[in-house]
């Protein structure tokens, strides 16, 4: 798959398949063999591009297998875009014994031109055992193993492991080995139930033990309620059958939940039924007829759906979305609390900052990603040797800059001030997402020891606040002490003539480093990255000598040229290019986590800035 966008572990992304790309985060309407509800060219003008069908339904109904067989699955349901199978897997849990083996109903796929074949996993309950778990699990990668499909089929391995984390953790890995394509299992129950806690527990389990460059599908989950989380968490793919179970019961989807058509009294303006019929109108139909229009209305929710979260992905605030929709429903809320305690786990797939403006409307926005990094810096900082002094809200408000300054300087201290509710280093004031915020009133005062202010002679001056501040930003973005390896004293700073604020900083007349407007981050030059490349282990990709050469002349790096990369590189900071022999070559920004970049063999793992021969930012394969 190729990656496009990213927003922490959610992407957009294009799945490569037989019968064409499916762009992602995507949803594939359940298609029945037996009764096509929604004719699929309708499907496809909603915005579908590809479908699901069961293959154990094709292969029990003989004429149905005799036209898959004879004619293909493409022509059997008259459309030609991707087309996923699955295996009668779901079947044997809801009807018990299914006649079919693995090997059998694989080979049936193949044979009728499936262009996603699922294997027979095993599907367990939440309710089941941790030992009946986890020989299902084993017996499910056996039977993933076993199976051989042609080499532009994907194999779907099936990742089981009910809510036991550390089984999850063991399929998915051994699931990634030897599959394609990842779909997660045995989920449907929690999602009847609005398990949604246990559903974040077992997607993150799953998602984070994974291969990255392979698609994870979530079997069942094509709700427009629970999309967006589950895109937060990584899943790229869904099926839905709920937009036809729904209508027959005469049950409409909408962002937040479901209705009964019984109570309804008027249609969204979104809606395909709007201006069509009045809600006694569609109430009045027959029973087909009825089921038609619900589900032409209920695709068109999940569609929307999948647009508003792509959309949210390219803003980068796919997070806050999620936070706002969890309102929908108490468990959905619960679910968001769960996800927000383990930001831990996320935190390594969050870029160094977005675009816009965070929100943060109460304390648990502040349980996300981008504070949690800066709670860890600021807790670093505060273990400093230097006393620790804050400048309280009053103080903030009634001081001027010149005044904080002055207090600042005449002391090495480290001085922290108030932020929702907790304390940042001062001189990250600008940096995001400190500046780049937007609070509600519900953070309260913050009660600290608050700043004696006195006014300094500038001979008396400890220290310049426009440097350390310079170097505060470096180790947060490069790691501790690096500050002043990049900005030793003597280094030179100048600022924007029209806002005041710093922009380059110089050492012996060359730049070293740019501080950007936009997010307060700095932006390394080739001549910073010489200063500290002896201390950039944990910035370091390492690339092949063909590679090296291109690079160094401002190229940007592929990630199937990359020979080594630090676990610890966070997308979109800089990123220092060795050869293999540790020279450095450029300097860039990632373009995705260090650790993920060894999993992709397609895309761009590092957009180059400066090359040691100087030119910017090209893209060439090499
Ligand atoms: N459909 C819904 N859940 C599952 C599952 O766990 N496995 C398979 N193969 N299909 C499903």
């Amino acid at each position: 798959m190729e990656v496009l966008h990213r927003d922490g572990l959610a992407r957009i992304a294009r799945v490569k398949t037989r019968h064409g790309i499916i762009n992602t985060p995507a949803v594939m309407p359940v298609i029945n063999p037996n009764i096509i509800t929604v004719p699929l060219k309708e499907i496809e003008k909603i915005g579908f591009s590809a479908i699901i069908t069961n293959s154990y339904i094709i292969r029990r109904t003989e004429k149905l297998r005799t036209v898959a067989q004879e004619k293909g699955i493409h022509s059997l349901l008259n459309f030609s875009g991707p087309i996923m199978t699955d295996s009668g897997t779901f079947q044997e849990y809801v009807y018990g014994g299914v006649e079919f083996g693995n090997e059998e109903m694989v080979r049936f796929q193949e044979s009728i031109g499936s262009d996603i074949v699922t294997i027979r996993d095993i599907f367990t309950n939440p309710d089941d055992s941790y030992e009946t778990v986890s020989s299902a699990v084993n017996e499910t990668y056996e039977r993933a193993k076993n199976s051989t499909v042609h080499e532009e089929t994907l194999l779907a391995g099936t990742i089981q492991g009910g809510i036991y984390p550390d089984l999850r953790k063991r399929s998915s890995s051994m699931m990634s080995r030897v599959s394609d394509y990842l779909p997660i299992g045995g989920v449907v129950p929690l999602l009847e139930n609005y398990r949604y806690s246990d559903l974040v527990n077992v997607i993150l389990a799953s998602k984070i033990n994974a291969s990255m460059s392979l698609p994870i599908h979530l079997f069942g989950g094509g709700h427009p309620m629970f999309i967006p989380m589950a895109v937060l968490l990584g899943v790229d793919l869904f099926d839905s059958s709920s937009y036809v179970k729904y209508a027959r019961g005469g049950r409409l989807l909408y962002p937040d939940g479901t209705r009964d058509l019984d109570r309804i009294f008027e249609f969204p303006p979104w809606s395909p039924l709007c201006d069509k019929f009045t809600a006694d109108e569609l109430r009045g139909m027959g029973e087909a007829e009825k089921t038609y229009w619900l589900s032409l209305h209920n695709l068109v929710a999940i569609s929307n759906e999948i647009s508003e979260t792509r959309e949210r992905i390219r803003e980068g605030n796919l997070w806050q979305y999620v936070e706002w929709r969890s309102q929908a429903h108490p468990y959905l809320r619960d679910a968001f609390r769960t996800l927000s305690r383990q930001a831990w786990k996320i935190e390594k797939f969050q870029e160094i900052s977005k675009k816009g403006a965070m929100f943060f409307p109460d304390q648990v926005s502040m349980l996300g990603p981008y504070v949690r990094r800066l709670k860890k810096f600021t807790s670093s900082y505060v273990a400093r040797k230097y006393p620790v002094v804050c400048v309280s809200d009053s103080q903030l408000k009634k001081k001027s800059a010149i005044e904080i300054r002055g207090a600042y300087e005449s002391k090495r201290t480290t001085m922290l001030v108030p932020w929702n509710g907790i304390h940042v280093p001062i001189e990250l004031e600008e940096t995001f997402p400190v500046q780049q915020s937007i609070s509600s009133r519900l953070f309260g005062m913050h009660r600290c020891r608050s700043l004696q202010f006195g006014s300094i002679r500038e001979d008396e001056k400890e220290r310049n606040f426009d440097l350390e501040k310079v170097r505060a930003v470096a180790d947060y973005q490069y790691g501790p002490g690096i500050g002043h390896i990049l900005f030793p004293d003597g280094s030179e700073i100048r600022k924007s003539k029209k806002t005041g604020r710093i922009r380059t900083v110089s050492l012996g007349g060359n730049i070293t480093a740019t501080l950007r407007a936009m997010d307060g981050f700095l932006t390394l030059t080739i001549d910073g990255a010489r200063l500290i490349d002896p201390y950039s282990r944990n910035l370091s990709v390492t690339v092949t000598d063909d590679s090296a050469e291109f690079n160094a002349k401002g190229f940007n790096v592929f990630c199937k040229f990359v020979v080594k990369a630090s676990p610890r590189i966070i997308s979109g900071n800089d990123t220092l290019v060795h050869d293999r022999n540790g020279k450095l070559v450029a300097v860039g920004k990632a373009a995705l986590p260090g650790f993920e970049m060894r999993q992709f063999d397609n895309g761009i793992a590092v957009n180059v800035h400066s090359g040691l021969e100087g030119h910017h930012g090209k893209d060439t394969d090499g």
